[in-house]
């Protein structure tokens, strides 16, 4: 069982995109068990593998992890892990079997400022950090890979992803805002895995949305492998995701496909694959 959190400081650079696409040609074309976990609030990768009307359900039910936080809010013991999987998620074929997901909730959002309170309520003696881990780590060992979908931000329930993780990456788009907060990430990422002893370690930068017309892409891109090559970031995932407008519309799961390919067709599909042989080569 391997965890992989994806992560950026920066909104809106292909998180998501990565969590959902790696998660299915994972599953899909190397027919590994994969469990998704989406800590975002905003509930992008939720949505986008699941039918909205079902989730809403769920999360009614209490059968999403705003239950889980709460539940270590107030003291109480509702949420059960088993319940929260959706199995066979994903908008190709029906469902992708041996993928799974543990869905978000917007309601969570109402409980970052509470999280904090969470270690001295008397209810929860332990760090919020660990919430996560304490609660799904008999689920999560029955897959080969966990993909997590982080906010952008390193809040305590990112804290929680990172706390069981075995690795991260990095998607951004090769630009200078996109790129700027990358120390900053790896730096709090190391600190934070001294203070807990964890035994995380960055994976790679995924570049998403390229435009190999772009000078200034070619550039940044430049500039982040010969940081690499100095050892100061983690490596470039070799495949480069490009931007297309066809990845967004492929993303609403109200457009259903009868494969992978027809989800992510030519150049999209290529580069994916890549990137999960890829994945496979340094993470057996
Ligand atoms: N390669 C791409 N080409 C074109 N559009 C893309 C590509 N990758 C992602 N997008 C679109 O860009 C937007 C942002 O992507 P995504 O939601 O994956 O970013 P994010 O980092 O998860 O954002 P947030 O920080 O808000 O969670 C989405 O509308 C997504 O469909
Ligand atoms: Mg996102």
């Amino acid at each position: 069982m391997t965890v992989i959190s994806i992560i950026n400081l920066k909104g809106g650079v292909g998180k998501t995109q990565t969590t959902v696409a790696l998660s299915e040609f994972l599953s899909y074309n190397y027919k590994k068990r994969v469990l998704v976990i989406d800590l975002d609030p905003q509930t992008n990768a939720t949505v986008s593998l699941m039918d909205e009307m079902k989730w809403y359900e769920k999360d009614r039910r209490g059968e999403t992890l705003f239950q889980l936080f709460n539940d270590k809010i107030y003291g109480m013991d509702t949420f059960n892990g088993e319940r929260a999987v959706v199995k066979s998620v994903s908008n190709i074929n029906g469902g992708i079997e041996n993928l799974d997901l543990i869905p978000s909730s917007l309601r969570l959002i109402d409980l970052e400022d509470k999280l904090p309170l969470i270690s001295n309520t008397g209810y929860y003696v332990k760090s919020p950090v660990t919430v996560l881990a304490d609660s799904l780590s008999g689920i999560i060992k029955k897959y080969d890979f966990v993909i997590i979908d982080c906010p952008p931000n390193l809040g305590l329930i990112t804290l929680s992803g990172i706390y069981i993780s075995d690795y991260y990456i990095i998607p951004t788009i090769p630009d200078i805002l996109s790129t700027y907060g990358i120390p900053q990430i790896i730096s709090r990422i190391e600190s934070f895995k001294k203070d807990a002893g964890i035994k995380i370690n960055p994976l790679g930068i995924l570049i998403s949305m390229y435009r190999s017309g772009s000078r200034l892409h070619r550039n940044v891109i430049e500039s982040l492998q010969s940081k690499a090559e100095k050892g100061e970031y983690p490596k470039l995932f070799k495949s480069y995701i490009p931007l297309s407008a066809k990845i967004t519309e492929a993303a609403d799961f109200n457009s259903g496909f009868n494969t992978i390919k027809q989800k992510y067709e030519g150049e999209i599909f290529n580069r994916y694959d890549e990137l999960a042989r890829e994945l496979l080569e340094y993470v057996r």
